[in-house]
């Protein structure tokens, strides 16, 4: 790798840097990492996609702020294209190529998720009029398969393990000339993602903090950047389902997971990936607070509850648990000047017909 610090703005990012940045496979002392995505790239990004994508709403709750003795703001991601965050990071990618900004010359993007990232990268992609290529588990549901595809995207199917993904999507990636997108430590993602700072902040000026539920990090990564810079008191508290250690990492700057990477046990399928990125690990050590707010299943099945019978709006297990976060018990005994809380409620693509409580 040339340089631990990558700018985006006006700095060429040659295809085989980036390559170098997404391949990374020792850990990053956070002292060097911590500024690998700027503020500005942040600020450029908003400038670049905003005319794409919905400005969602914040929702609020009588009931929420009673039951949790705070002013709580639902920032609701879930109303955004695709119906996830995820359209900001991919969109800010596949618009930095077209601008010959990263991956010069790339013909078009590959990545692998099952999830909200494919669908994301693939709508982008026939956005910004590039090829793209979606790689799946071969045991992927059809629902989201056909998803992916009605986005535009070639799917490529694999073997359900890290290293047939990686090995497929690196095929894919050097016989088209295809620019790998990380669904989190892309450097264009992370500052995609971080764009809904200036809304949220926009929305709620005197914001004392923000929930936000992390899987590899890029959201809270990105979010925490621009957010720091706006209103440097803010606090930034990751939310994660039990079992993924997080709070450990984040005091010791260690990353203490075990290798290979492994799936957390949650209903909240969105975050269930137990690291957080080699990218996004560094920037959070910097920016988040050393209190991680971690959720169970069955608080999760509550929040999602709470959001349909009381809010009438329908969020993922990830946005669940953000919202679980805001009602338990470690964020009750936190700090009574911590009045307004804003939640992230980062996706609302769930089946409908697959819900938690349905086959008890
Ligand atoms: C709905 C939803 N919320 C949160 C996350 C976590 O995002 P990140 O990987 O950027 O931490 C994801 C990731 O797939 C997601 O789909």
């Amino acid at each position: 790798m040339r340089s631990c610090r990558v700018s985006l703005r006006g700095v060429l990012i040659s295809r085989s840097h980036t390559e170098s940045v997404l391949r990374v496979e020792q850990p990053h002392p956070c002292r060097k990492m911590a500024d690998f995505v700027t503020f500005e790239d942040v600020k450029m990004a908003r400038e670049r996609i905003r005319k794409y994508l919905h400005y969602t709403p914040v929702l609020t709750s009588a009931t929420m702020n009673k039951m949790t003795g705070r002013e709580v703001y639902f920032k609701c991601e879930n109303f955004q294209k695709t119906c996830a965050f995820k359209a900001r990071g991919a969109l800010n990618a596949v618009l930095s190529i077209k601008e010959g900004l990263t991956a010069p010359g790339a013909k078009g993007v590959v990545t692998h998720s099952s999830g909200n990232h494919g669908q994301a990268l693939a709508w982008a992609a026939a956005m910004g009029g590039l090829e793209s290529s979606v790689v799946v588990p071969n045991n992927t549901p059809k629902i989201k398969q056909e998803a992916i595809q009605g986005y535009g995207a070639t799917l490529a199917l694999c073997e359900p393990n890290p290293v047939s993904r990686k090995e497929t999507c690196d095929k894919i990636s050097k016989e088209k000339g295809y620019e790998v997108i990380s669904s989190c430590d892309h450097p264009c993602v992370i500052a995609g993602q971080g764009t809904m700072a200036f809304e949220i902040l926009e929305q709620v000026p005197d914001a004392d903090a923000i929930l936000i539920p992390a899987s590899g990090g890029g959201m809270s990564a990105g979010i925490s950047i621009a957010a720091k810079a706006l209103k440097p008191d803010i606090k930034i508290f990751v939310v994660e389902p039990k079992g993924k250690n997080l709070e450990a990492c984040l005091r010791s700057g260690e990353r203490l997971w075990p290798n290979p990477p492994q799936f957390v046990d949650t209903i909240a399928e969105g975050i269930r990936i137990q690291q957080l990125g080699m990218n996004t690990f560094p920037i959070l050590c910097k920016n988040a607070e050393k209190t991680v707010l971690t959720v169970t299943n069955d608080e999760i099945v509550k929040a999602l509850r709470f959001a349909l019978q009381r809010m009438k709006i329908v969020i993922e297990g990830a946005s669940a648990a953000a919202m679980a976060a805001v009602m338990s018990d470690k964020m009750k005994s936190m700090d009574p000047s911590i009045k307004k809380v804003v939640v992230v409620l980062s996706g609302g693509n769930v089946d409908i017909d697959n819900l938690p409580w349905m086959h008890k």
